[in-house]
This record gives C-alpha cells, structure tokens and sequence, in this order.
C-alpha cells in the first residue's frame, strides 16, 4: 500500500462504531465514497506508468496517465475509490504559461486511468502536458495539434512503429524514435504479447534465451491484462516515446491472442468462453492507452478505425483488420497451405461497415496523401523460394476478394498517392501494390511500407539465409529486412519518403540506429522508388 491515509488512521473498532461495517474497507480504513479522494499522500509516485498523448486533432488531443503505485501488488496499490487527478497543459516545456488545466477523476473501475480529451487549442504547435496528484507530479509530455483541415501543410514527419514482445528485445529503438521528434505515432499493433515467458526462445530455427521475463503466465483476466500493460508500460524507453509526440494506434491480435479471428481462438475455445477475454483485453486496452470516449469499450468492442485530416497534407485512414474479419480461411494460418476459400467472396477482412467507411473516405479525400495505416500485409509475398505459392493467409492474401474490392476502388475512382503502412510480420518490406496481385503489367495502385518490429524476433539479422531467391518471386517487392527498428515516413506535397531505421541489436543494451534504405513515391506517379 503505497498512499499514506494516516490523516483517516482509526481503531477498526471505532471505525465499525461510527460508519458500521459496510463502510470499513478490507484495508482497515473508512472512505466517504461519494466523495473523490483528493490530495492524498504519497509514499512512492503514482506515475510508474508515465504519461501519453494521442488522438490528436486540430484543436486538441488526449491526455492520458493511470496511477499505480505498486504496479503488480493487487489493486496495483492504490485504494479502490475514485481519485482527483490535477491535469494542466502548457504552451511552453517549462509550463510557464499554462493554457487549460482541471480536475479528472481516476475511476477504480478503470483501473484508475485517467483519459482527458483536451479541445479549443490552436491548430499545428506542440504543447506541453502533465498530472498532478496529491504531492506527486508526473513529468512532462510534448505534444502537437494537426494542422487544420486544409491548411497549407508542407510537411509531416509520422513514426510507425509496433510489434514489441517484451520477453524478445529491449525497446531501445523507442529511445531512438523519440530523439527523432516525429510530429505523429502510428502503433500498428502488438502492444503487449499475451503469452507467457519461458527461459528460452527459439528464433529462425535458433535457440536463444529470453531476453526479459513476463510477469506471469498467460493473460486471461482484468487484472492479468492490467499487470501485462503495467509490466511494458514501466519500460523507460516505451515511456519516453509516448512523451514525445501524439500517437495513433490500432491492436492486431496480440492485445487479445494470437491470431485471433472473429469469434474464434487459436486453441478453439467456446466462443462465450473466449468472449470474456476479448472483454477484458478490450477494457484493459482502452486503459493503457491515449483514446476518446468514441473508442469507449462496449462488451468486447472498441470503435479503432478512424480518420485524421492533416492540413492539405495527408488523410491519415487507421484501419482495424483484426475485429470484424472472417474466421482465417486456411487452418493453420501463416503455413504454406493454401485454400481455395482464400477467393471466397463472402470472406471480409474489414468487416463491411469499415469497408464502406474506407472506400467513401478515399473518394472524399482532397489532400495531396493517402496513408492507409493498418496491421497485415496488403500486397502478396510468397515465402516459398520454389514456384510452390506460399502465402500468409492472416495477412490480406487470406481474404483475397475483400482485398480486390479495395484495389478495383483505387483504380475506379483513381485515387491518387495512397500509400500503405503495415506492420505484423517483424520485416521490413517496400513494395508496390499491383491491381491484380503480383501481375508485373497490372497498374500499380499503391504503394506498401511494411515497418519492422521494435522488439519482437531479437537481435534479427539484415538477410535471412535465402532472402535473396524469396525475393526473386516477388517482382514488386524491392527490400526486405529482417532487423528491428521503425520506418521513419517525411510526407511533403512532392514525395512521401519511408525511411527503415534499423537497430544493431536489442538483446542488449544501448544498441545503436542506422537508416538502412529509404523508398519514396513521387506524387502523381505511382510505385516506389530509391530515395
Ligand atoms: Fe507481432
């Protein structure tokens, strides 16, 4: 226990005299709970977890901390009563002058996150952020508001990053990310990994030990998710890249299972079974990160595909591939067995209501670029160095009719500079998107960065043996990489540029970053090409 309530400190006898013993709590001490608790006393900071931003828009952003005291202690050591939460955000890093500052309160209900949805600021400036509670102050955020709608926007730095197993890899490449000062995040997915940690790890056919252990065994319930993100979330590097910017961010499958689809788990349990997981996993996610009341969790549900408008720059589509898709077609997913229910016209990866929300924000769209940031790999990649097709049926090739509903799109309404940002598969990837799969006379009708992992895999390596001849079966693909990192995109009104930042090791400290290659499209003229 870490706060210090000896202001409230009476015999439990005489607690049970005056208040009766409903109101005595199992800790000794009595609580008007109606009333928020308000400047209590700390004996150890309640901002273990640091502080984030993200959701930005061009009059403001979400501000976001959760106060854990003792992050693994049951109720992560703070009272189970709400908590006044003090909150200012500043036009200067000093906050000298500060703009809006209020009270939140931290629910137990919410594990004690705090969620504050700032609006009425100016458009396209940093500000500065923090929380204050009781006799402790978190340290300070950057944050930034997009340019508003239209406005003459010359250029955007945007991060993408994600894929960070714990037990796999320091997050040092965060620090690197940081020191970068993107305008904007986009964590594609895998936030936290849900299994457990054993000693040793096998990698490309290597056996390695684990880097750090979990806390833990695999997570099922509230609280284990809760202690998962805790447990990431006390990471210095994670903590310094959340303070740097504003992110976007949508889950894959980690953040519930792996591979999850629909209703269904990898290990086939009961569908009414595995639906108070994904509840859980959806209230903790909503928890740990920097989102809206429209993100709200309703049951297993969480409202993640959205959209942003940067300036006259870029409409930023943030998909969620993960919730309304088809059951995988092929079982196993991600093997060399191929199906002929991939083509399955009734199969979706969008789900059609997203479907529809894409394709209508596409052809609405009026900015100089189309970033589509999302989770799976769009084009085609055969794994298979033979002429054997071995695809990756969790990825959009598993959901092939979907897939070529939103390629005939992009050529029907000649939507221009779409350009798709992808994560999942721990590589590097530059390619072109053709309008019938890999065809190399088929139109290309976008472009795909694929952004590496930031821990998962370790250490990695720039080639795995046989890269070269894969490579050779995929004619629109022109880089691979298998090291971590994150693709570093530079948007102007000419060129949207993605540099691969990858890291020499993560296995151990202080590893260091290199741009390793950059692919850039010209605007108006579809596919990459070396920047
Ligand atoms: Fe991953």
């Amino acid at each position: 226990m870490s706060l210090d309530l000896s202001r409230w400190r009476m015999s439990r006898r005489a607690l049970m005299r005056s208040f009766g013993a409903s109101a005595v709590g199992a800790l000794g001490m009595t609580f008007d709970l109606k009333s928020p608790l308000a400047n209590p006393l700390w004996r150890s900071t309640p901002f273990t977890l640091g502080i984030a931003s993200g959701d930005p828009s061009a009059d403001g952003f979400v501000i976001w901390t959760r106060l854990a005291p003792d992050p693994f202690a049951e109720d992560y050591g703070m009272p189970i009563r709400r908590v006044e939460v003090q909150w200012e955000v500043g036009a200067d890093p000093q906050m000298r002058e500060i703009v809006q500052k209020g009270i939140a309160l931290a629910h137990p209900e919410l594990g004690h996150s705090v969620h504050v949805e700032i609006s009425g600021l100016a458009a396209d400036r940093p500000y500065w952020y923090r929380f204050i509670c009781g006799t402790e102050r978190s340290f300070t955020g950057k944050t930034k508001t997009l340019p508003a709608s239209g406005a003459p926007t010359p250029k955007l730095r945007l991060a993408v990053a994600g894929c960070q197993n714990y037990t796999q890899g320091l997050f040092t490449a965060y620090r690197h990310l940081a020191r970068a000062e993107p305008d904007l995040v986009f964590h594609y997915g895998d936030y936290i990994y849900e299994g457990s940690s054993p000693e040793l790890r096998q990698v490309d056919g290597e056996i390695a030990p684990t880097v750090r252990r979990h806390h833990g065994q695999e997570i099922y319930t509230l609280s284990d998710y809760r202690r998962r993100y805790a447990q990431y979330k006390m990471d210095a590097d994670l903590q310094t890249a959340h303070a740097a910017a504003p992110w976007f961010f949508a889950w894959d499958d980690h953040e519930i299972d792996n591979n999850w689809a629909s209703d269904i788990d990898q290990d086939n349990t009961d569908p009414n079974i595995f639906r108070l997981r994904r509840i859980a996993a959806a209230q903790a996610y909503y928890e740990a990160m920097p989102m809206r009341m429209s993100s709200f969790p309703v049951a297993e549900r969480i409202q993640l595909f959205r959209r942003a408008e940067i300036g006259d720059l870029a409409t930023l589509h943030v998909l969620d591939t993960r919730q309304y898709r088809s059951n995988h077609a092929c079982e196993p997913p991600e093997t060399d067995r191929l199906c002929a229910a991939i083509r399955d016209e009734k199969r979706t990866i969008l789900g059609e209501r997203q479907e529809a929300w894409l394709k209508d924000g596409l052809a609405a769209a009026k900015t100089r670029w189309n970033p589509i940031a999302q989770q799976v790999m769009v084009m085609d990649y055969d794994r298979d160095p033979t002429p054997v097709q071995a695809l990756n049926t969790d990825a959009w090739a598993g959901y092939h009719a979907n897939r070529q509903r939103l390629l005939d799109h992009l050529h029907q309404q000649k939507i221009r500079n779409a350009v798709v940002l992808t994560g999942d598969v721990h590589q590097n990837f530059a390619g072109d998107i053709r309008l019938s799969g890999d065809k190399a006379d088929a139109p290309i009708v976008a472009s795909e960065f694929v952004a590496t992992s930031i821990a998962s895999g370790g250490d990695g390596i720039d080639q795995r043996p046989g890269a070269a001849e894969v490579l050779a079966q995929n004619p629109h693909v022109q880089f691979n990489n298998s090291q971590r990192g994150f693709l570093l995109c530079e948007l102007s009104h000419n060129a949207f540029v993605g540099r691969f930042m990858v890291m020499d090791r993560v296995a151990t400290p202080g590893g260091a970053i290199m741009e390793r290659a950059a692919f850039a499209v010209e605007a108006g003229k579809p596919g990459l090409q070396k920047a």
